[in-house]
């Protein structure tokens, strides 16, 4: 395997720690692949590439990592079910998980890589991997692409500066070379500004304080479609019991105008069906409810997704939720993308929704948002959350291209 520029600016760097951190699709992971085979030309090697789930480790480097071997005409053995590799020079090369942490303690190692940084959790550096390069001297090498400030990869990050037998590489995407410039292009308009520059430009954002922190003045617009006319009427709901709460709106293109709100306390299913077609008699409904809704009713023995399935509502709703921080990104690139445009468009009558955008805030350091008291302004949000992941929501494909796919109806 050839190296890029900056693969081989890394590769040649001697220091025992190095920290990589680049954006989706650098090359990172081939360029681990690389750096396990060098450190194994030297017999009786025992080299690691460490990633947080099985699942990971087995899809992200397996595949590319026994094609290389092979191609080299290294390989003496191969064990498929524990992902490891012994060499014709009887060096071995373990893939692992951190999931299984006791299986993992003990071993000598001369060289490890700790893929997708910033998932593993911080203790499995300083208490697993780290005393297993002490007798061998052995070096390290972190990779990840950013996931915000208050994750242990830029604590790593910002500390290797500071010492002596550390050091550290940041690359955009683009940097990389395998990825055009028309998919970083398509990525922009798909990603809010900050996850953009996370995953794109691999800087790592400030998530502290207020979550949609897209949202401004100029998503509030007065609806200009007369709604007597709209033939469906998509409806994002949530089941608290107070509030129990829902928005409506309509597609537009690749827009998301949203016309009204509905907010109870104390209140059902039953009552949200009938206030929504008191309002707005006559449509096809498709209602976008939090997942939880199939096993649990607020007020009634029939699960929420029934009611609403009996009383004419079309469901679009996974077995589970999607996760909070992909709704809340994708809410936020809708309200802004990195190119500054707005899809999501608020009528000024919604004024619980734009005030829970405004004063719903994450927990102090973390990317927890509030749910509690008086600073929990999430219930809007949630039911708005639902029905744009669903059809603007971005999944993520960690295999080909920088891989994404739209839903849409
Ligand atoms: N040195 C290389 N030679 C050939 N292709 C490469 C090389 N480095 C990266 N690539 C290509 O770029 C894609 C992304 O690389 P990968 O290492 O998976 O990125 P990352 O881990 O940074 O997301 C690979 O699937 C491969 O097609
Ligand atoms: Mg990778």
């Amino acid at each position: 395997m050839k190296l890029s520029k900056p693969q081989q600016v890394i590769s040649n760097d001697s220091t025992r720690f190095r920290i990589i951190v680049a954006g989706r699709r650098f090359g990172k992971t081939m360029l681990a692949i690389n750096e396990l085979a060098k450190h194994c030309v030297k017999p009786k090697q025992r080299v690691l590439a460490l990633y947080s789930t099985f699942g990971q480790a087995r899809n992200t480097i397996w595949p590319d990592l026994l094609d290389k071997l092979y191609d080299k005409n290294w390989i003496k053995k191969v064990n498929q079910s524990e992902l490891t590799i012994t060499l014709k020079n009887d060096s071995k090369i373990f893939v692992k998980s951190a999931d299984n942490r006791e299986a993992l303690r003990g071993s000598r190692y001369d060289f490890i890589v700790l893929d997708e940084c910033a998932d593993l959790h911080k203790d499995v550096w300083t208490t697993i991997c780290r005393p297993m390069l002490a007798d061998s001297g052995g070096h390290a090498m972190f990779i990840g692409t950013p996931k915000g400030k208050g994750n242990w990869f830029y604590d790593l990050f910002v500390k290797s500066g500071a010492e002596q037998e550390w050091n550290s590489h940041s690359y955009t995407t683009l940097a990389g070379g395998w990825v055009t410039v028309e998919e970083i292009e398509s990525a922009r308009r798909d990603l809010d500004e900050r996850e953009f520059k996370q995953e794109f430009e691999a800087e790592f954002q400030d998530y502290s304080g207020v979550i949609y922190f897209s949202f401004s003045e100029d998503n509030i617009q007065p609806n200009t479609f007369p709604v007597e006319q709209l033939r469906t009427l998509h409806i994002g709901m949530d089941f608290n019991n107070s509030p129990m709460s829902a928005v409506m709106g309509y597609m537009n293109g690749n827009k998301l105008n949203i016309v009204d709100e509905i907010e109870i306390y104390q209140s059902n299913t039953y009552e949200m069906i009938q206030e929504i077609k008191r309002r707005y008699p006559n449509k096809n409904y498709v209602c976008y409810p939090d997942s939880s809704g199939s096993f649990k009713s607020t007020n009634s023995n029939v699960s929420d997704h029934t009611i609403l399935a009996n009383n004419g509502f079309k469901l679009v709703v996974g077995k589970t939720n999607p996760s909070v921080i992909d709704r809340i990104n994708a809410v936020n690139s809708l309200l802004c993308n990195a190119n500054g445009e707005r899809n999501l468009l608020i009528d000024p009558k919604c004024k619980k929704t734009r005030e829970c955008l405004i004063k719903h805030t994450y927990k102090p350091g973390t990317r927890q948002p509030h749910k509690e008291g008086n600073t929990d302004f999430s219930h809007m949000n949630d039911s708005l959350g639902y029905l744009v992941w669903q059809n603007f929501g971005i999944k993520r494909d960690l295999g080909k291209g920088y891989g994404h796919t739209r839903r849409s109806l």
